[in-house]
């Protein structure tokens, strides 16, 4: 099926809450329990690029309390979302909130991880995502990156839609089904990594998702 890209920021106030609201605990437990096998230090530094708002950096601060987090993303509503969330969490001295657009990550120090969930397929040029964390990554250090997969076809892209959006708002489902049209295939994803040169093993972890995790 063809690729559909979808824009690039979902930042209206209707968007950012109806995804702030949403549900997503069983993908972001996905991603937070694969950190796990990377053996990271006690006290490493990790940033997440399009963090959205914020949950899988709260996760990560509750689950490795010595960890020192980023909270990059380039929407200012969704941003906003996350402070809230960090806040309530009172993890304010632990992760730190950093608006950006991709590929500008001027003046951002390089991290022990970088992770990002869901947002290459925003991306109007997937290398952007890698490029940024070739710049973001110290010597030595982790990624993970997880994302959707694109459906062979469109009764696919509705089976998935019915299975994992049928309860959520129509704004959100809407957001999903675009977001699989507009994701990448395993090979498409395997040859970005070859362009970017990213040696980064990378595999289906879900129904709908791949995972590109190591350290290159
Ligand atoms: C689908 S959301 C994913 C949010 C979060 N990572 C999650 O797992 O729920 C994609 C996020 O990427 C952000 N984004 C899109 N393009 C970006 C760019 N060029 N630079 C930084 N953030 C971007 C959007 O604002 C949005 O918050």
């Amino acid at each position: 099926m063809e690729r559909v890209p979808e824009p690039e920021l979902m930042d209206t106030p209707e968007q950012t809450a109806a995804y702030a609201e949403a549900d997503f605990s069983e993908a972001n437990d996905l991603f937070v329990s694969h950190m796990f096998a990377h053996h990271l230090p006690d006290f490493a530094s990790v940033i997440d690029l399009g963090c959205g708002p914020g949950d899988i950096v709260v996760r990560l601060a509750c689950r490795y309390p010595h960890w020192q987090l980023t909270a990059l993303d380039g929407g200012e509503n969704m941003l906003a979302r996350a402070e809230h969330a960090i806040d309530n969490a009172r993890l304010r001295d632990r992760v730190s909130i950093v608006k950006r657009l991709l590929p500008d990550v001027s003046d951002v120090v390089a991290h022990d991880a970088v992770i990002s969930n869901s947002l290459l397929h925003h991306l109007p040029e997937p290398d952007v995502l890698w490029a940024a964390i070739r710049s973001l990554l110290i010597p030595g250090g982790v990624v993970q990156v997880m994302d959707l997969l694109r459906p062979d076809n469109e009764a696919e892209v509705d089976a998935l839609v019915a299975k994992h959006a049928a309860n959520h708002p129509s704004v959100l489902q809407q957001d999903f089904r675009n977001s699989l049209f507009a994701a990448y295939t395993l090979e498409e994803v395997k040859q970005q990594l070859d362009d970017a040169g990213l040696d980064l093993h990378l595999e289906q972890v879900s129904d709908r998702h791949w995972m590109a995790r190591g350290r290159p």
